[in-house]
């Protein structure tokens, strides 16, 4: 099937075009690394964002379904005509309270936030400072501006500051928990710096809202840092289990973002059963906590298990826990020996990580339990000798680093194999 893919003749079409195209098909022959078989219920899946298990809640389903049957205030325009309408500003309001802050903005997904961010803060006068590990939206906003946008060493508030020292303030952008590596932004450090040299703040919080903190309110919140941060960021696609995104700054800001980034100007609004969706969400985020202490314990007890197992996931604090196999090909054996065994985790390569570090990514949610966390273990050890895990690039950077200084961890591996 994937062979016949494009043979329809489409008119003329540019070599490069073509070139482009048949290198995709040259790499992937029988489709892309990302897709192993199809999940069947008996799986244990770790592949989706819905950390505290609440996408089918029939509360939330609930509201959403009754804002549509309404059918009132639905204009499909563009969020600079509709923001006042069907509940969006009360929405915001209430992400504002619920983090501490002035005012936010909600957007259409949260590529839409990070980049608007981005092409709204960063420009000519104005360089972007990304952690090499942040998310590709980031780059995208930077690039639009035709900002200078530097890279800094990953989680390194030493090497930020070098960098800020030669080029001057700018933004900084990192993200609370990253996504494909699962550990945390050492936040005081990184604001240290930016205080510093006057430079401002971005922190994605995509992946630490809903799970971080006593109502889910996110890292920079929970360490008491809201009035230091100048801007946040966050996907509602992952703990809070809708379609969106939300910038948060101060109320100034936030009407300066409402009519100057371009994906709010020229992209239609989130629709008015979605915002009803997002309130009845946020309302079972704040309130239940037992869903996020029990994220919390079960991914204490894999991350255990997989080290007990010589699986090297030191490199993970929280319910992000990446198999980093190293070359696509490894991760696409170490998916099909996990799936062989009913376990479905999702494989990252690049451009979502650096090209000798392709990943299964296993995500802990609510909706396991302490038998789903045994098998997973159990399926590692079966797995072992197959996959191998010694020879990954975290165990054998481990193994060189413990030899010379003691110190273990892909976090700090990486910092020395980064392209600069
Ligand atoms: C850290 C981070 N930021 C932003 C995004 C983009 O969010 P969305 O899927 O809502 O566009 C993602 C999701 O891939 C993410 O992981």
């Amino acid at each position: 099937m994937l062979s016949r893919i494009g043979e329809q003749p489409l008119g003329a079409v540019l070599p490069s075009v073509r070139r482009r195209i048949d290198s995709h098909f040259e790499q992937y022959p029988n489709g892309h690394v990302v897709h192993g078989r199809a999940v069947v219920a008996s799986d244990v899946k770790l592949s989706g964002n819905d950390y505290l298990a609440i996408g089918n809640d029939p509360r939330i389903l609930r509201r959403q379904l009754d804002a549509l049957a309404e059918r009132s205030d639905v204009i499909f325009m563009s969020g600079v005509y509709t923001q006042y309408l069907g509940g969006q500003l009360r929405l915001e309001n209430e992400y504002a309270a619920w983090l501490g802050a002035e005012a936010a903005v909600l957007c259409q997904s949260g590529f839409a936030a990070n980049e608007g961010i981005m092409q709204a803060t960063t420009g000519p006068e104005t360089p972007a400072y990304i952690d090499m590990f942040a998310h590709a939206s980031v780059w995208q906003g930077a690039a639009v501006t035709d900002a200078q946008a530097y890279v800094f060493r990953h989680n390194d508030a030493e090497h930020l500051r070098h960098q800020i020292a030669k080029h001057g303030p700018g933004i900084v952008a990192v993200e609370a928990i990253y996504s494909t590596i699962g550990d945390f932004c050492p936040l005081h450090d990184i604001l240290a710096v930016c205080e510093e040299t006057g430079s401002m703040l971005v922190v994605d919080e995509s992946h630490a809202v809903g799970v971080i903190g006593a109502q889910g309110e996110g890292l920079v919140s929970h360490l008491g840092l809201a009035a230091r941060v100048p801007f946040r960021v966050f996907s509602l696609s992952k703990a809070l289990v809708g379609r969106g995104g939300v910038v948060v700054g101060s109320a100034r800001f936030a009407e300066y973002f409402r009519y100057e980034s371009t994906p709010s100007i020229f992209s239609s609004a989130v629709f008015p059963n979605e915002v009803a969706r997002f309130e009845a969400t946020l309302a079972v985020v704040r309130e239940e906590r037992h869903r996020r202490a029990r994220v919390s314990g079960l991914s204490e007890r894999l991350r255990t298990g997989l080290l007990q197992r010589g699986y090297d996931v030191s490199c993970s604090e929280s319910q992000i826990i990446p198999l980093i196999a190293g070359p696509e090909r490894e991760a696409a054996r170490l998916r099909d020996a996990l799936e062989t065994n009913g376990v479905i985790g999702s494989v990252f390569c690049a451009p979502a990580t650096p090209r000798n570090r392709s990943l299964v990514r296993l995500c802990v949610h609510n909706g396991l339990d302490d038998a789903d966390i045994d098998h997973i273990l159990e399926v590692c050890s079966k797995i072992r000798d197959q996959v191998r895990p010694d020879q990954w690039p975290a165990s054998r950077a481990g193994r060189s680093a413990a030899s010379s200084t003691g110190n273990v961890g892909m976090a700090s591996s990486t910092r020395g194999n980064a392209n600069f």
